[in-house]
């Protein structure tokens, strides 16, 4: 597809400029309802990926691509719990790469970049992770296939692609996105779809998880969430692929 077709796609998608300053309240007062603040979800999303990965030892470094990366929510947590990470986090948004940038000062190890089409996306070496926390539901069904077949070319042989998505048949989840700013005129994506579309983009190994079971009130089963991850009504799913 031409770069004019993409970006006419686009206009009719929120554009996260327009959320790069507030994007952080708008979520926040989105998801009250769990008793958590938001950058609860985010920890436990790499928490998780991190676990699911397995260790690396300390002197390898894991390169890691954090695809559509927003205001860099995620960045801290990252070099958290993979400190040998060399991260690079890309999104088509311009502010929000800016606001990242301005945020995570103080977190070594992380390059950023603006792009506009997926092609653009071109690195010497491959990457061990790929990550996309909430991003595909906000890229027009067909253009998530060639992104999806871009990353691969990206991804190590024995690299994972890792992709959270809200899972739409959570009713609380539902009840969230349906009032979330952002999130008007998107789609949520059931996980057999997304995985269909991982399928086609040439992935082998797809396993799907289930997260995120539990509000703040019920934080004491948290811990056993992990015995939970096949069952779908877990407020998001991860796709991990390779
Ligand atoms: C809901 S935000 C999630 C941001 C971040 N991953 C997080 O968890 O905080 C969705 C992000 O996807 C980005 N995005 C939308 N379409 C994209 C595309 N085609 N390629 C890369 N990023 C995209 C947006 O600019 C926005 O920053």
């Amino acid at each position: 597809m031409k770069l004019t077709g993409i970006l006419e796609k686009r206009e009719k998608l929120p554009d996260f400029d327009d959320y790069a300053d507030n994007y952080e309240s708008l979520v926040k007062d989105n998801i009250k309802a769990s008793g958590f603040h938001p950058c609860y979800f985010d920890e436990h999303k790499i928490r998780t990926l991190v676990s699911d990965f397995g260790t690396t030892p300390r002197d390898k470094t894991v390169r890691f691509l954090n695809f559509g990366c927003g205001i860099g929510k995620s960045a801290r947590y990252i070099y958290k719990y993979l400190p040998q990470s060399e991260t690079i986090s890309v999104d088509i948004s311009k502010e929000s790469i800016e606001r990242a940038k301005k945020r995570n000062k103080d977190i070594p190890n992380v390059t950023y970049q603006h792009f506009n089409h997926v092609s653009e996306l071109k690195y010497d070496q491959p990457f061990d992770i790929i990550f996309a926390a909430n991003v595909f539901h906000h890229v027009p069904d067909e253009l998530r296939l060639p992104i999806l077949e871009h990353l691969r070319t990206l991804l190590s042989p024995d690299g994972y692609l890792y992709i959270f998505e809200h899972n739409p048949f959570n009713p609380l989840t539902k009840a969230a996105f349906n009032t979330c700013e952002f999130d008007q005129g998107c789609k949520m994506i059931p996980a057999r779809d997304m995985c269909e579309n991982i399928r086609k983009a040439g992935f082998k190994k797809i396993d799907t998880n289930y997260i995120v079971f539990f509000p703040k009130p019920l934080s004491v089963f948290i811990p056993y969430e992990r015995y939970l991850n096949w069952l779908p009504i877990g407020a998001q799913y991860y796709i991990k692929a390779n």
